[in-house]
Formats: structure tokens, C-alpha cells, sequence
């Protein structure tokens, strides 16, 4: 139950492009062989920014999908499901909303700079305001404890944290907890009861964070705890009531240096991409069309790899021959802009034919998309209900 477990999201914002694929995708797919991975379309999240123009979200869900499975995202490694197909999210959203100060929602820093960035729409709406909360719900439902995001979405993780603290705080008290806890300590026998309690007051008193991580994996380890003593044992290790909600971490994403056809990030807003499955013809196109160095107006001119944005796609895709060619060849106008330019061509091109072969076989047969993404919400589901019989229970919410 407090096993490692990661889990992260993505709107659904139409196809992706090569920038996700380095800055994203590629680590989803490490990640996939190293932990059990949950992968969700965050469809919901989409309709705190776009409640106006919910008819886009559908398509840009499925085509999204299809290029996670293009990308290598493998369903048979890691439970792919959709977000609003696991209704537990939203309740567990509604009782955590009961909850939480608003205060800490207006203090996320995305929300202010989002609303301002987004000028153009009227986001002083619930759901826009309560968006951290959603994702928190998104993250704690699942006790994932690492949550793979880019520098932009660590105050979330953050915010999170503080909702798992206070949601234990508050739910996590039960009448006559320390004894109830000692005795479960007894339970793990006396050996490991012996070193339970040294690392408990080591972490106490010491505050040292590395006695937490080897408690946790001796708790883990022990199998006939029931899951009311387990919740106590974690919870009594750093001095709280039961720990019903695992406080997650972030797992920084290091920011993608993607850079796109102009020399800056790749990003639609720039209209700089070439996407995942872009089309060979379109992808040669663009990238012949790349502006060079600005210096470099006739081929005779000697040219600076540092002032040309195809450079910086050669640092992607070329080995450290072909580089070297680029870096004396345009030096010495040795090389064309178009000859230069070949290797990133066949390079790119390289990168997407098994991720265009791949989506083909989806493409070809959609219901095996549906089944993919059946299966994983089923999965998630099972989780899902897991913990909210959890919550409700420490709520006192499970009637009959
Ligand atoms: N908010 C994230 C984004 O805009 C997407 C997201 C929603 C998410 N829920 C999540 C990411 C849970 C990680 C975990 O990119
Ligand atoms: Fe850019 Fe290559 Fe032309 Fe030099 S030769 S300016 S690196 S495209």
C-alpha cells in the first residue's frame, strides 16, 4: 500500500510534439520499467481553462493517447487511463475541498500568473481557483509518492503535502491512538520492534529524514499488519495521528532544452514544433525552411554554428563526427546551409518511424485504444476505491 508508486498527467492538448516527446515522454518511459507507473489524461483539467469549448477535449484525448503508445508508453508496463472515467477523483476533490483554506488556494503561484497570462478569458471561476486541489486529489487518490513534473508544477506537489498533512491531521485522530499504535508495534515482532522504535526516535528527535525512509521500508516488508495498524504505524513514526494520505514528492523533470525551428523552445504557442507523427514531407519542409545564421547570406560566406538555430538540433541528433563536420564546415563555408541541414532531416526522421509505426497499428484499429485505456481506467479504479473507502471511513462517512 505505501509501496513506491508513480503517477503523473497531461492535458489533453491535441497532438504532441518533439519537445514532449525529449521533455516528457522520454522519461515517462524510463520511469515505466523502474516503478509501477499510472499515466492519466487530465480531461477535467482542461476544462478549468476551456469550460467555453469543451468539444476539442475528446479528440485531443484519443490523439493524445495514440502518441504516448506511439512514443513507447507501454500498456503493459504502465496503467494508462483517463481522468474523468475515474469518478473517485472528483469526490475525493469535493471532501478535500471542505477543507482547504482558501487562503492556500489564492497563495498557488499559478494562479495568479495563469490569470493574468490568460487575460482573454474569465477565469475567476470555482474550478480555476480549485485546480491544485483537483490535482492533489489526482495525486493523493493514488498514495503516489513521486510525481513526475517540470519546475513549473512543483508548488502543486507542494500544495499537495500540505493538503495529505492536514487531511491526516485532522482525519487521522483516533481515540486512544498511542496505545492502539504501541500495541501494533509489538505486532511486528521484537526484533523489528526493537529497530521501529530506534528509528522513530532517531527520526524524532534528529529529525533524521534517512530513519523515515528505512522505516517505511521495514513496514513495508512486513505482511500480516492489518491496514487499521499499518495506517497507525506510519502515521506514529513522525508523530501524527493515522496516515490515511501519503504525502507525495515531486520528481523534477529537468527542463527539455527541445529547441524548436527557430532557435527557441519548441512550444505551440511559438509555432516552432514538428510533431511526434508529423509526415516526412512536412518534416524535411520545415526544416529546410530553418532560418541560419543570419551572417551566412551567400554559400561562400564562412558562417558561426553558435548563432544558428540548426545547430541546436544538431546537438540533439548528430554524433560527434557529423558535429564536428557542421563546426568546420561552416567556419570554413566549407558546407551549405542544405547539406548541413541533411543529417538533422535524417535524424528527426529516424527518431519517428518506429513512433509512426507504432501509432499506425492503433490508427488502424482503434478499439485496441479503447481496450488499452478500458483496462487502465479498471485499474485505477480498483485503487481509486481503495483509498476513498479509507477516507470516508476516517471521516465517519461509511454508512450502511
Ligand atoms: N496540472 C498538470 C499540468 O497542467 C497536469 C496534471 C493534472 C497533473 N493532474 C496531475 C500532473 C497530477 C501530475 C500529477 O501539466
Ligand atoms: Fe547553420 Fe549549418 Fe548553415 Fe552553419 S552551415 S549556418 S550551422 S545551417
Amino acid at each position: 500500500m505505501y509501496h513506491e508508486r508513480v503517477l503523473s498527467g497531461m492535458r489533453p492538448t491535441g497532438s504532441l510534439h518533439l519537445g514532449h516527446y525529449h521533455g516528457v515522454l522520454k522519461n515517462w518511459i524510463r520511469l515505466q520499467h523502474e516503478y509501477p507507473c499510472l499515466f492519466f489524461v487530465a480531461d477535467w483539467h482542461a476544462l478549468t481553462t476551456h469550460y467555453d469549448d469543451p468539444q476539442g477535449i475528446e479528440k485531443a484525448t484519443w490523439d493524445m493517447v495514440i502518441d504516448w503508445l506511439a512514443a513507447g508508453v507501454d500498456p503493459s508496463q504502465a496503467t494508462l487511463f483517463i481522468q474523468s472515467q475515474v469518478p473517485e477523483h472528483a469526490e475525493l476533490h469535493l471532501l478535500l475541498s471542505m477543507m482547504t483554506p482558501l487562503g492556500w488556494l489564492e497563495r498557488v503561484p499559478t494562479y495568479k500568473d495563469q490569470q493574468e497570462k490568460l487575460e482573454s478569458k474569465d477565469l475567476s471561476t470555482y474550478g480555476f481557483l480549485g485546480y491544485p486541489l483537483l490535482q492533489s486529489a489526482d495525486i493523493l487518490i493514488y498514495r503516489a509518492d513521486k510525481v513526475p513534473v517540470g519546475e513549473d508544477q512543483v508548488p502543486h506537489i507542494e500544495f499537495s503535502r500540505e493538503i495529505a498533512r492536514r487531511f491526516n491531521h485532522l482525519y487521522g485522530r483516533e481515540p486512544g491512538f498511542e496505545d492502539k499504535a504501541k500495541e501494533a508495534v509489538k505486532k511486528l515482532g521484537s526484533k523489528r520492534a526493537r529497530l521501529y522504535d530506534q528509528l522513530r526516535t532517531r527520526f524524532q528527535q534528529e529529525g533524521d529524514a534517512s530513519a523515515i525512509e528505512r522505516a517505511h521500508a521495514l513496514l513495508d516488508e512486513v505482511q500480516n499488519l492489518s491496514h487499521a495498524d499499518r495506517e497507525r504505524l506510519f502515521g506514529y513514526l513522525e508523530g501524527t495521528g493515522k496516515m490515511i494520505l501519503v504525502e507525495p514528492g515531486a520528481l523534477l523533470t529537468e527542463a527539455s532544452r527541445m529547441p524548436g525551428l527557430d532557435g527557441q523552445k519548441m512550444s505551440k504557442s511559438y509555432n516552432n514544433t514538428i510533431t511526434l507523427r508529423e509526415d516526412e514531407a512536412s518534416v524535411t519542409h520545415k526544416v529546410k525552411r530553418m532560418p541560419t545564421d543570419t551572417n551566412r547570406v551567400r554559400r561562400t560566406d564562412p558562417g558561426e554554428p553558435a548563432r544558428c538555430p540548426v545547430w541546436q538540433l544538431h546537438q540533439v541528433y548528430s554524433d560527434e563526427g557529423t558535429k564536428e563536420w557542421v563546426q568546420q564546415g561552416c567556419r570554413s563555408a566549407g558546407i551549405g546551409c542544405i547539406e548541413c541541414k541533411q543529417p538533422v532531416i535524417d535524424g528527426i526522421l529516424k527518431e519517428q518511424a518506429p513512433m509512426r509505426e507504432r501509432a499506425q497499428t492503433y490508427l488502424d484499429d482503434p478499439s485496441l485504444v479503447r481496450a488499452i485505456i478500458a483496462d487502465g481506467c479498471e485499474k485505477a479504479r480498483e485503487l481509486a476505491r481503495e483509498t476513498m473507502r479509507d477516507v470516508r471511513e476516517s471521516m465517519g462517512l461509511n454508512y450502511t
